[in-house]
């Protein structure tokens, strides 16, 4: 009876749960199985030995013949619970679909997020930093630091959404001031931005919600010469064509004299309007310490529209599928 006693039996124990705990399939299973519990099985031998022994009693058989049970249903025990184990893993692996294309390969961009993600790229080959300033703007950045009077119209709620003592803002020259103001920049320098702004227009070519890309430059070189200059390398890049052409008609904002506004040439002739730019104020100007600069303020929707030859503004934001399937795009580098 020495060769089995309850010592080995904790042993075997021991090692039957070490091999079902590093089974990683049922075909380890399998094995251990046989391994234990097979015809030639550790704990099969050892009971065919017990019970061809003479020298073990007809009781003591009875003992080891229990011992012997109570091994198999250990076993079987822990054979089982890992099956349920792998079971269960094999299920939770089935709910991850794992033959979904990866996402840049169905995606596409939004033709506004891509004339964007252009604008960034070729502002930052061009110099500029970026900036940016919140959508709900104070009327001080939008409107008084900017020399827009308490009385002027685009101050009416006609034209502007107040929200509480503030303003959705109605373009995006309020980030000027507040890069002026920050005191971050010294000597020449380049700015953009690029922001969702927002008027009280909702017709056929106006969406109440639209995007405009602001620039400015401070240098002691700026003139309206060089603004137009800029203007025309600024277009040629985002068109990806070298003979875009433009024209400057005297425009009026109170924040720059001169002003102009900026028509670019169709290939059907016709002119359209893009933007509007000047000489920054002398008063903004020298109230931050800065003696000379030019600044822009271009309609992202237009420009977009214009390089992708989309006709009604409105599709920009229809969520219509067969419509972004046409007009999107993979991106660049996201
Ligand atoms: N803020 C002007 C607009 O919304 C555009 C502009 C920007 C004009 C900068 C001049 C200089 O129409």
């Amino acid at each position: 009876m020495n060769q089995f006693d309850d010592q080995k039996c904790k042993k075997i124990q021991l090692d039957i749960t070490e091999h079902i705990n590093q089974c990683n399939d049922i075909k380890d299973l399998n094995l251990a199985k046989s391994h234990f519990v097979g015809k030639d099985g550790i704990i099969t031998t050892i009971l065919r030995q017990c019970m061809k022994d003479p020298d073990i009693n007809g009781e003591d058989k009875k003992i080891v013949g229990k011992k012997i049970n109570d091994l198999k249903d250990f076993f079987s025990n822990l054979y089982k619970e890992k099956i349920n184990e792998m079971q269960n893993l094999a299920q939770s692996a089935e709910q991850v679909d794992f033959t979904i294309p990866v996402y840049s390969n169905i995606g596409k961009m939004h033709p506004l997020s891509l004339a964007k993600e252009q604008i960034h790229k070729i502002m930052q080959e061009m110099g500029f930093c970026h900036e940016k300033g919140p959508s709900i703007e104070s009327e001080y950045y939008n409107f008084e630091a900017l020399n827009i009077e308490k009385n002027h119209p685009a101050r009416n709620e006609k034209d502007t959404f107040f929200v509480e003592e503030n303003v959705l803002r109605t373009h995006t020259t309020s980030v000027q001031i507040r890069a002026l103001e920050s005191g971050k920049y010294k000597d020449n320098f380049r700015i953009y931005s690029i922001g969702d702004v927002y008027r009280r227009d909702d017709d056929s070519t106006h969406l109440p919600m639209f995007h405009q890309i602001e620039g400015f430059i401070v240098d002691d070189n700026a003139s309206v010469s060089t603004l137009k200059g800029f203007l025309l390398d600024f277009l040629k890049k985002f068109f990806e064509k070298d003979d875009v052409e433009i024209q400057l008609r005297p425009g009026y904002f109170p924040f720059t004299e001169p002003s102009v506004e900026v028509d670019v040439k169709f290939d059907n002739g016709k002119w359209l309007e893009i933007l509007g730019a000047g000489m920054i104020r002398k008063n903004i100007l020298q109230k931050n310490g800065y003696k000379k600069g030019f600044a822009f303020g271009i309609g992202l929707e237009r420009i977009a529209m214009i390089k992708f030859g989309i006709s009604e503004i409105h599709d920009l934001v229809d969520n219509n599928l067969p419509w972004l399937k046409k007009y999107g795009s993979k991106g660049i580098a996201l």
